[in-house]
Parts: structure tokens; C-alpha cells; sequence
């Protein structure tokens, strides 16, 4: 059993889950090239602007300020222990307080306002988990080691210096206090089936989807969202790419090196 509830900075009680069923059929797979050329991303440059390629190819991969950032067990944070300078508690519903209840400038802006849509559908939503510094995810993953052991730890929680969450750009969903939040049931709730089908319209993608694990290195998080922008999370939304290492044309990180 892997304990799947990685976003959860409680980490007195993690709950073990059936990550292991996650072994019926993927969700759609990416079946069409990335928007930006695989060459060109894969070695992790700045990419510079170029008439032929689309506006996908204006952000850095590797600087934590830019919004295409990918960090994943390949890739950790560069400093590592960054600190976004812009961050504030968005004006949304929170389910958490303290360092958590803060995102970076522009990924709280977008959060207010997809809450805010999904909230105009009848849909709650709350933020259960934002901003989570280096120090807290020493916290966080020794907790998962120490109840699950490392290498369950690893397929649910990052360890310090490799999570988006110290990003700013990364934050979990709840639906305000459902016994779902963190579980895989949590991708049956309203929240979660709202996110999954409007989140790119506010420049969020579900970052570790279903089956995807073998490319991103973590089981379905049907909670976690990470804000890339409007026009590349709808451009990968319309392109059926589920992940970020495919689009951006970057090798599968499954497990640390
Ligand atoms: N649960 C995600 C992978 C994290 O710990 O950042
Ligand atoms: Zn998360």
C-alpha cells in the first residue's frame, strides 16, 4: 500500500491508499508532438522567442520564477532552498492557514478567479495546501518515510527541494472538508471533476494524472494543479497532453537519479 496523500502538510495520520489500482486502463495518452521542439526543450534552456515555434516557447524550464518551470525527481529546484519573493494569501476559500495559504502573485490572481467560476457553478472549493518551504518538505516527506517507508514516500510525496510546491505555482484542492480530500476518491468529487475539465481555462493543469506515473514519478493527485498559463495549459488540454514532460519534450522522471 503507498500512501498517496502527499500534499497534505499533516503528516501526523497519513493515510495509506491503493495506489497499486491504479492499474486499469490510461487515460487517454498523449497522442500528437509538443508545442515546443523536443531539442530545443530537452536541454533546458531559456527558450528564446522564434518566429517558426508558438508562443510555448517564451518561459524558462528551470528558473522557479517563470511559470514553465518543471521540477519533477530529475529536475530539482535551482536554488534549492527558493523562496518566491511575491507571496500572497489568495482571496479564496482557504482549508488551511500559515505558509500553505500562500501562492505565488500570478498563481493566486488565477486561483481567485477559477474559484470564483467554480463557485458561480455551485461548486465548492477549497484551498487545502499552497506555498510549502524547503524546511516544511523535510517535514513532510520524513513523515511519509517514516510511516510508509522511502520508497512509498517516494511515489507520493517529493522530497525537500524537489516539489512544486516550493515553487509557488503548484497548490492542492479540497471541497472544504469531504473525507475525499487527498484520497483517491477525491477525483469522483464535484471539485475535482470541475478542475480536471475547466482548470486550463484559468492556466492550471492536473499535474500528475491518471497512469502517468512512469513519466511524472508520482500516482494520480486528482488535487494537485499547477498553473502554467492560460495558452499552454489550453494548448495541452486541446493536444491531449497529459503531462508536462511530454510537452515541453523532456524525459520521463519515474525515479531520482
Ligand atoms: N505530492 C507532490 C508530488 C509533492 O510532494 O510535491
Ligand atoms: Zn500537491
Amino acid at each position: 500500500m503507498v500512501a498517496l496523500a502527499a500534499c497534505t502538510p499533516d503528516q501526523a495520520n497519513p493515510s495509506p491508499a491503493a495506489a497499486e489500482a491504479q492499474t486499469g486502463s490510461p487515460s487517454p495518452s498523449p497522442t500528437e508532438t509538443p508545442s515546443v521542439t523536443p531539442a530545443a526543450a530537452a536541454t533546458s534552456t531559456p527558450p528564446s522567442p522564434s518566429p517558426s515555434s508558438t508562443a510555448a516557447m517564451q518561459f524558462s524550464l528551470t528558473d522557479p520564477t517563470s511559470p514553465w518551470v518543471v521540477v519533477n525527481k530529475h529536475r530539482p529546484l535551482n536554488p534549492q532552498n527558493y523562496i518566491p519573493a511575491d507571496l500572497v494569501q489568495p482571496a479564496i476559500r482557504l482549508a488551511v492557514s500559515g505558509e500553505a495559504s500562500h501562492l505565488n502573485s500570478t498563481t493566486a490572481a488565477a486561483a481567485e478567479k477559477m474559484f470564483g467560476a467554480a463557485a458561480a457553478e455551485g461548486v465548492v472549493m477549497a484551498l487545502a495546501s499552497g506555498y510549502r518551504s524547503y524546511t516544511t518538505q523535510i517535514t513532510t516527506y520524513n513523515g511519509y518515510v517514516a510511516s510508509s517507508g522511502q520508497a512509498a514516500a517516494d511515489r507520493a510525496s517529493a522530497r525537500p527541494g524537489y516539489s512544486e510546491h516550493q515553487t509557488g505555482w503548484s497548490f492542492d484542492i479540497s471541497d472544504g472538508g469531504g473525507a475525499c480530500s487527498f484520497q483517491p476518491c477525491f477525483a469522483e468529487q464535484p471539485a475535482a471533476v470541475w478542475a480536471k475539465a475547466n482548470a486550463h481555462k484559468f492556466g492550471f493543469i492536473v499535474r500528475y494524472p491518471w497512469m502517468f506515473h512512469e513519466i511524472t514519478g508520482y500516482f494520480y493527485e486528482s488535487w494537485h494543479l499547477r498553473y502554467i498559463g492560460i495558452e499552454a495549459a489550453t494548448a495541452m488540454a486541446a493536444k491531449g497532453i497529459a503531462t508536462l514532460e511530454e510537452y515541453f519534450g523532456l524525459e520521463p522522471a519515474p525515479d531520482y537519479l
